[in-house]
């Protein structure tokens, strides 16, 4: 059965996660971190020692791993790996594999059989596009670079990780050049989204933005 579906798309660092996390809440339905499937799979890539530049054997690896995504803690082989798969490595290696066709392959069935399940929230960059095109609502998240650096910079510092600001919008606009330019599922507004910029609003007020986006929407 495929229940509703609401689509969170953005760039990193948008604030989309904290928004879709906080509006499945609101409605009841269940929260899909697609970027947390591609981080394991970044993670099992790296572990296996796999080359990130061969799709093929990215995949392979991918398709053995056994990722799981359950109560908001993501599993490999029933592993915990919630935590590791948020390090700043992690998240350059899940941009460059997520490049590969083949990977992202793999993650789809894995990705559509949530909606089987219950409704929910699924928030990454082509959730809209390609994984629920057929979405009851669609969202799209936007920020300027740099304000998106320095959110990010200040949840790295928080957890004591020791890079500079500079270092962390270099690296985003790279992930963002990745994301945005790759041939297969880049990162796009799609079709029918509504577009909500939060470089100038503070977070609660995005959440009651949308909310109400996503509250008529249903409702219709
Ligand atoms: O949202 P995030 O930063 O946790 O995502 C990590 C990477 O995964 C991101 O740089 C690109 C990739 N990704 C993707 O290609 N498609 C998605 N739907 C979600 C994430």
């Amino acid at each position: 059965m495929k229940h509703a579906a609401v689509t969170i798309d953005g760039p990193a660092g948008s604030g989309k996660s904290t928004i879709a996390r906080q509006v499945a809440d609101r409605l009841g339905f269940v929260y899909l971190d697609t970027g947390a499937l591609y981080r394991a799979a970044a993670l099992a890539v790296d572990e296996a020692g796999a080359d990130s530049t061969d799709g093929d054997a990215c995949a392979e690896v991918v398709r053995r791993a056994g990722i799981g995504l359950e109560h908001g803690r993501v599993s490999m082989g029933g592993r915990d790996v919630t935590e590791a798969i948020r390090s700043h490595r992690i998240s350059s290696l899940s941009s460059q594999i997520a490049v590969h066709p083949q990977v992202r392959d793999a993650l789809l069935d894995l990705q559509r059989s949530f909606r089987e399940k219950s409704p929910l929230v699924a928030e990454g960059r082509d959730t809209g596009s390609v994984v629920f095109p057929d979405a009851d609502v669609k969202i799209y998240i936007d920020a300027s670079a740099q304000e998106r650096a320095r959110r990010r910079h200040r949840e790295l510092v928080s957890k004591g990780v020791d890079i500079s600001y500079e270092k962390v919008l270099n690296d985003l606009k790279e992930r963002d050049q990745r994301d945005a330019t790759r041939s297969v599922a880049p990162l796009v507004v799609p079709q029918h989204a509504v577009v909500v910029d939060t470089t100038h609003l503070r977070i609660g007020e995005v959440i009651s933005k949308v909310l109400k986006v996503v509250q008529d929407k249903l409702a219709d």
